[in-house]
């Protein structure tokens, strides 16, 4: 494959967009001309004897990669492709959207950029204005989140490919030094973070499954946390307790008594044989019990699903959306299932599902209305299942902070255990963040022998 341009482009960029969106093209030699006319900017393309052009107003003193992007426009265009996100592959397309309107961009002037430029649909450009509207009221750029990995589940689902090992596995044996090696971290993040005067608005127990860790644990950790670390101006406190299989009544009690307030229960699917296959212990008479506890004890409840499992049938997932109903919780989370390097089922070959979007696109709505949901925030992955999104929905109001943050990169995270990332944000231009990032090992073991070490870097990391 050769691409020629008389502009400067990234050709990796669009190697790896026809490798995702353009199979067809792969191989194939790419032609691309830029001109200029007053105000207005046309890139025209030749591939595989097909030709195609896009037109839009020249951005390019603040969009620098503005030929790039119109080539793949154009490229779509050759072939007669068309997808719901058009040409944008990025995570974050809410984050990018953000950038146009901070740069005083009219809201009218970015949906038109993000049809012509980018080939997005109506519904998709929607759904990014709605989310960026909710997050507008809740960014906070003054404070910071943290984020505490626990590397441990009970068993390792086939789709994922999270900071996790099985607990039962060999790794499993350094819990107990880990949980020790957490402990300590937390007290050298108490004393940073005292020293440095840092505000976290938003404080996220994840991994894994946090509740793996054992009642006493638990308690430990939490206890800690509260020792440690200044909390008065914590807004929202997550603990991903995830599986029903590692939750207790017990276990939540702790939660509760040291000031957790969200919790999430996913059951991804309700289709016994799916999670089967897929490596996840699920009893739906459990999960009911522990739903009933966490509501009685009056957790903000989160719960996952994806959509796009193996060997799922449309019905299948329309089922799973029905069984929703039965459940009263303030969040929604709907992944696409993407097939993720590092996970079991990236390695081995299996039938792709169809999802038909449509169909379950219409009926997630319903359900989203019928619980006075709203969409707060979305991201993107690659290798997802028919280039779907994950979507949170939220009851307004209880619309997650850090799970906002995350996405836009906004807030500084201070992040201890397993694989968590520290981030530390700095202005490059007046619209543009720089983001470094410091990240903990994965491995339990290297985290223990590593975690000193790091926590020195850590301190210059944040200096
Ligand atoms: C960090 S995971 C942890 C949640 C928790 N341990 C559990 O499994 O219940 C967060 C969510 O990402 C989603 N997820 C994980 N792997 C995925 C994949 N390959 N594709 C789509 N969604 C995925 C699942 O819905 C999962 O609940
Ligand atoms: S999806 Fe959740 S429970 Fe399953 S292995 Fe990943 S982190 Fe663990």
């Amino acid at each position: 494959m050769s691409i020629v341009t008389n502009f400067p482009l990234s050709e990796k960029s669009v190697e790896e967009f026809v490798r995702l969106l353009l199979p067809e093209g792969i191989g194939k030699d790419i032609k691309g001309e830029v001109s200029y006319s007053q105000d207005r900017i046309k890139v025209s393309v030749s591939i595989d004897g097909k030709v195609a052009f896009l037109e839009e107003e020249n951005l390019e003193h603040i969009v620098e990669d503005q030929g790039t992007i119109m080539l793949k426009g154009a490229l779509l265009k050759a072939y007669g492709k068309m997808y719901p996100w058009g040409s944008l592959i990025g995570v974050r397309p809410t984050k990018m959207t953000r950038r146009f309107l901070q740069m005083g961009f009219s809201k009218e002037r970015v949906e038109k950029l993000l049809n012509n430029m980018y080939l997005a649909t109506k519904e998709k450009i929607d759904l990014i204005m709605k989310v960026i509207e909710t997050e507008e009221k809740l960014l906070n750029k003054q404070a910071m989140n943290m984020y505490i990995g626990i590397p441990f589940c009970p068993s390792k689902c086939r789709y994922c490919s999270f900071a996790s090992y099985e607990i039962g596995s060999a790794l499993g044996r350094f819990y107990k030094k880990f949980v020790e090696t957490l402990l300590e971290e937390i007290k050298l993040v108490g004393k940073l973070s005292e020293e440095k005067n840092f505000k976290y608005e938003s404080l996220y127990i994840g991994g894994g499954t946090p509740s793996t860790l054992t009642l006493e644990d638990t308690e430990r950790v939490l206890k800690a946390i509260h020792e440690n670390i200044d909390l008065s101006n914590i807004k929202e406190f997550t603990f991903e307790a995830g599986r029903e299989d590692a939750i207790t009544r017990e276990k939540l009690e702790v939660l509760k008594k040291y000031g957790v307030d969200r919790v999430s229960l996913n059951p991804q699917t309700f289709k016994d044989e799916t999670l089967k296959n897929l490596n996840r212990t699920f009893d739906r008479k459990h999960f009911d019990e522990v739903y009933r506890d966490i509501k009685e004890l009056g957790f903000i409840l989160n719960m996952d699903i994806i959509l796009g499992l193996p060997e799922e049938s449309v019905e299948d997932i329309l089922n799973t959306l029905n069984e929703l109903r039965k459940y009263e919780m303030e969040n929604l989370t709907v992944h696409s299932l993407a097939k993720k390097k590092g996970s079991t089922l990236y390695r081995e070959s299996f039938e792709e599902s169809e999802v038909e979007r449509v169909l379950v696109e219409g009926e997630i709505s319903k359900i989203i209305k019928e619980k006075g949901m709203e969409a707060y925030y979305m991201y993107r992955q690659k290798n997802s299942l028919d280039w779907g999104e994950n979507v949170g929905y939220s009851i307004p109001g209880f619309e997650s902070r850090f799970n906002i943050e995350m996405i836009e990169e906004n807030q500084q995270t201070m992040g201890l255990g397993g694989g968590a990332i520290s981030k530390s944000i700095h202005k490059e231009t007046e619209y543009i963040d720089q983001i470094e990032r410091l990240v903990n090992p994965k491995d339990p073991a290297l985290y223990i022998a590593e975690m000193r070490d790091r926590h020195i870097k850590k301190i210059k990391f944040f200096s």
